[in-house]
């Protein structure tokens, strides 16, 4: 694979499987010590609970030790020129770990870094989430390939990674969402043109009832992304029709496993208490982050 981590497809599709795998094994116990004497530095321009938490306590269990700095501190950009915050960091870091608006902001702190970097969400992808996720798809139904996966709502970084990683692992997701909140072409053909080797689609609809029939899975995301917030009013309009609830999960397959990123809000992309819902798996989902990112900083070092 890449040195960096920076979109999902930075894995090559064989190692995909490799680091589920090893994820796994991590999770029931065997872990290493490869990241001791190293240090990963965490810079996060964006709020964050599980990706903070999941890459610090992942880093000290490889035996690492993390360092973090919050929105105010670093000032990427602002402050200080990307390029020379990516060369500091590299002298002193054995990981980069970045949460940033741009995903061109990303590319050009690793076209400085010389160590590997490892996107923890921008605009664009959220390809540590889309990892974590394959690997709860993994543990519920054996694999990838043989669920089909539904997403309901905004075509946004979420929507897009885990689509990589569906793809990747030859598998089928459906993404429902409102003209306007869509994938755009080009990232919806980038997806498809990846998957095609692989035995992997992306089909895009409008009807969320239409997405999960027949759904093992059935995702959702919030409607307004950190950085949207002005748009909030006029999404929560355009969205309306498009919770997760109960009612639609009964649509989908008799053994559908509701699955959400977090954080989430009752009341709005999902209904009260489902969250709670026996089907739910969104809490093995967030603990898979720790173990998903320490298979993934094991590859990378
Ligand atoms: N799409 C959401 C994911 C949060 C983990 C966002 O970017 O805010």
């Amino acid at each position: 694979m890449s040195d960096n981590f920076l979109k999902f497809r930075d894995i090559a599709s064989h190692d995909i499987q490799a680091v589920v795998d090893r994820a796994s094994e991590m999770k029931a116990g065997a872990l290493s010590d490869a990241l001791a004497g190293r240090s990963v530095a965490i810079l996060f321009e964006k709020p964050s609970l599980r990706t903070k938490l999941s890459f610090w306590v992942g880093t000290q269990k490889l035996g690492g030790n993390p360092i973090y700095f919050g929105p105010e501190e670093v000032g990427l950009g602002k402050r200080e020129p990307v390029s020379d915050v990516a060369h500091v960091m590299s002298r002193m870091s054995e990981i980069v770990v970045i949460r940033t608006f741009l995903q061109s902001t990303i590319e050009e702190f690793a076209s400085n870094a010389s160590v590997p970097v490892i996107n923890a969400l921008t605009d664009q992808e959220h390809p540590c989430q889309a990892l974590a996720d394959i690997l709860t798809i993994t543990e519920q139904f054996g694999s990838v390939a043989g669920a089909k996966v539904a997403f309901i709502g905004d075509g946004n970084n979420v929507a897009l990674s885990l689509g990589y990683a569906v793809v990747g692992l030859g598998g089928q997701l459906t993404i429902a969402s409102p003209d306007g909140y869509k994938l755009s072409n080009d990232s919806l053909d980038g997806v498809n043109g990846y998957g095609e080797q692989l035995g992997g689609r992306v089909n895009q609809v409008t009807s969320p009832l239409e997405a999960v029939v027949d759904a093992d899975i059935v995702y959702t995301d919030v409607w307004t992304s950190m950085g949207q917030e002005t748009e909030a009013a006029e999404r929560l309009v355009a969205f309306a029709g498009y919770q997760v609830n109960s009612e639609i999960l009964d649509q989908a397959s008799k053994n559908v496993k509701f699955m959400h990123d977090l954080p989430a809000h009752p009341g709005e992309e999902i209904s009260e208490g489902l969250l709670y819902d026996p089907r739910s798996i969104a809490f093995d989902q967030a603990e898979n982050r720790l173990w998903a990112q320490a298979a993934l900083m094991e590859k990378l070092v």
